[in-house]
């Protein structure tokens, strides 16, 4: 599938917008600085908060950070449960989530079984979802200009 160019300058902070890259759709997401904050703090509930299981499909190189992702503030990552395939809800509103501990600044929950991931698309431990969302392969053209693909 030919890679796809969008424009994010217009995204929030907090907000996310959903593009099809070869049928699937990615998720790109300006998390707030508090969301930020909250990653380190959540790698002892997680399967693999270093993202280093199969690196080549799930985590390139660029992402292989806290944050999984080029900017800090800024994830880019496939919006597909790597258990089944289901596509996760997202968690990140304001007040208590039903599902999910209190305390903490959200992420996606997989309605099909579960499963639920952090705001850098990891999976916590003890779900079905074996493994991280997908960081696709993408590129920085300007400051506002991705590539994905
Ligand atoms: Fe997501 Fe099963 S498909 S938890």
């Amino acid at each position: 599938g030919a890679p796809v160019e969008v424009d994010i300058g217009a995204l929030k902070v907090g907000e996310k917008m959903t593009v099809e890259w070869r049928g699937k759709p990615v998720w790109i997401l300006k998390r707030t600085p508090a969301q930020i904050a909250e990653l380190p703090k959540l790698d002892g509930q997680l399967a693999d908060p270093e993202s280093k299981r199969h690196q080549d499909e799930l985590t390139p190189k660029y992402a292989l950070n806290e944050h999984r992702s080029i900017k800090p503030d800024v994830l880019v990552v496939v919006g597909i449960c790597t258990h089944l395939g289901c596509s996760p809800t997202d968690r990140f509103q304001a007040g208590p989530q039903p599902s999910l501990p209190n305390d903490w600044e959200g992420g996606f929950l997989c309605p099909c079984h579960g499963s639920t991931f952090d705001l850098a698309g990891r999976v916590f431990k003890n779900k079905p979802a074996p493994d991280n969302l997908p960081v696709p392969p993408h590129m920085y053209l300007s400051d506002t200009r991705l590539l994905i693909g």
